[in-house]
C-alpha cells in the first residue's frame, strides 16, 4: 500500500511516498531555514506563506522521485497537529483538496508519532511495545508506545523543549539559527566540566523536563561575561556548548535510568531533530547498554522534520481505521 505523506508543521515543507509503512520510495524536504535565519527563529506567518508557495512543487517532486502518480497512491497522510497553526493549515488544506479531488482516503497524523515512525523506516524489526523519547525543536516527550496507535505519555517538557534550548543558547553565542548542529560540533572541542549548569526538575512529576532555567543560566552567564569585557571566542563558545550539552544529557539519561530501575530494561526508541546530536546518541546508548536495553536510533537524515515519517505512521493509522474528511482541522497543541 502506497501512502503519500505531507508535512508542514514548522519550517519544512515536505512530501514523501512510503510503501506499507516501511519502504521509503521518495522523500522531498524544502527547508525554509534561510528565510527565517535573518530573524533568528521561525516567523509563523512567513512560514505559512512559504509553505503555500512550495507545497505543489514538493508534492509533485515526491511523486516523480517515487516514479509514481497520484493515481497509484492509496491514501494521503498529513500532519494535522501539533505545530504552528498557519503552517499546519497549509498542509492540511492542500491534503484535503488532493484527497477530495483524487478520491483517496485522507489520514490525519500526529507529528510526534511521525517522529517515532521515522525509526520504522530504518529498523525493519522494530515493533511496539517500546518506550520512545522524542527530542525536537518543539517537544521533549517520553512515551510508552504500547501499539502503533496506542501512546501513553510518561513525561514531557513543561517549558522549553530541548531543541529550543539548544537554539537559544546558540543564538546568544552568535551562531546562526538553528544552532543545534553547530552546538554539537562545538561541544566536541570544549570542556564539559567548565561551567556547572543544571536542567530543572518538576515537583511531583519526576519524568517531566524543564529546560528553560538551563537556557536562562547560559544566557545570563554569557551576558555577565561580555559585560565584564570578555570577547566571545571559539574557546568560550566550545566550553559553554559542552557544559550546556552535558547538563541537558544528564536530565535525559537520569530519567531513562529511573525508568529502567523501576520497570527493568525495555526497547528504547530515540527520535526528533535533537536525536541527531552525537553526544546525546552516545549518552543514551551508554545508558541503554548499562541496563541491557535495546536502543533504536533514527538515521540522521530522518531525525529532522520530513514527510516519510508521516507517511509511515499514516500507514498504521490507516490500518487502525483513522480517517479524515473535508472537515479535518489542524491543532497547534494536541495530546499524543
Ligand atoms: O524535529 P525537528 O526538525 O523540528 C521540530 O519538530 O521541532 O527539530 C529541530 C531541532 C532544532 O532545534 C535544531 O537545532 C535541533 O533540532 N537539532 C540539533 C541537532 N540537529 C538539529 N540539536 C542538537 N544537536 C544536533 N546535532
Ligand atoms: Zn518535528
Amino acid at each position: 500500500m502506497k501512502i503519500l505523506g505531507i508535512e508542514s508543521s514548522c519550517d519544512e515543507t515536505a512530501a514523501a511516498v512510503v510503501e506499507d509503512g516501511r519502504i521509503l520510495r521518495s522523500s522531498v524536504v524544502a527547508s525554509q531555514i534561510d528565510i527565517h535565519a535573518v530573524y533568528g527563529g521561525v516567523v509563523p506567518e512567513i512560514a505559512s506563506r512559504a509553505h503555500a508557495e512550495a507545497i505543489c512543487g514538493v508534492v509533485e517532486n515526491a511523486l516523480l522521485q517515487a516514479e509514481t502518480t497520484i493515481n497509484d497512491i492509496d491514501a494521503i497522510a498529513v500532519t494535522n497537529a501539533p505545530g504552528l497553526i498557519g503552517a499546519l493549515l497549509t498542509g492540511v488544506s492542500f491534503a484535503k483538496g488532493l484527497a477530495f479531488s483524487s478520491g483517496k482516503p485522507l489520514i490525519p497524523v500526529h507529528h510526534i508519532r511521525g517522529h517515532v515512525a521515522a525509526n520504522y523506516l530504518a529498523h525493519q524489526d522494530l515493533e511496539p511495545p517500546f518506550v520512545s523519547l522524542v527530542v525536537s525543536g518543539g517537544h521533549t516527550s517520553l512515551m510508552r508506545v504500547n501499539g502503533y496507535t496506542d501512546y501513553k505519555l510518561i513525561g514531557c517538557a513543561r517549558d522549553d523543549a530541548a531543541g529550543e534550548a539548544f537554539d537559544k543558547c546558540a543564538h546568544v553565542l552568535g551562531l546562526p539559527y538553528p544552532g543545534g548542529a553547530a552546538m554539537d560540533k562545538l561541544a566536541k572541542l570544549g570542556d564539559k566540566n567548565k561551567y556547572k549548569f543544571n536542567a530543572g526538575n518538576v515537583d511531583g512529576a519526576e519524568f517531566d523536563f524543564s529546560f528553560s532555567g538551563l537556557k536562562t543560566s547560559v544566557i545570563n552567564l554569557v551576558h555577565k561575561e561580555t559585560q565584564n569585557g570578555r570577547v566571545i571566542d571559539d574557546e568560550f563558545r566550545a566550553d559553554i556548548a559542552a557544559s550546556f550539552t552535558e547538563a541537558l544529557i544528564r536530565a535525559v539519561t537520569s530519567r531513562l535510568q529511573l525508568l529502567f530501575e523501576r520497570e527493568g530494561a525495555c526497547n528504547i526508541v530515540l527520535a526528533g531533530g535533537v536525536a541527531a546530536n552525537s553526544h546525546l546518541r552516545n549518552a543514551v546508548s551508554a545508558t541503554a547498554e548499562k541496563f541491557g536495553a535495546k536502543l533504536f536510533l533514527p538515521p540522521l537524515k530522518l531525525c529532522g522534520d520530513n514527510a516519510a515519517m508521516i507517511a509511515s505512521q499514516g500507514y498504521y493509522e490507516y490500518l487502525a481505521g483513522v480517517r479524515g474528511d473535508t472537515s479535518l482541522n489542524a491543532f497547534a497543541t494536541s495530546h499524543i
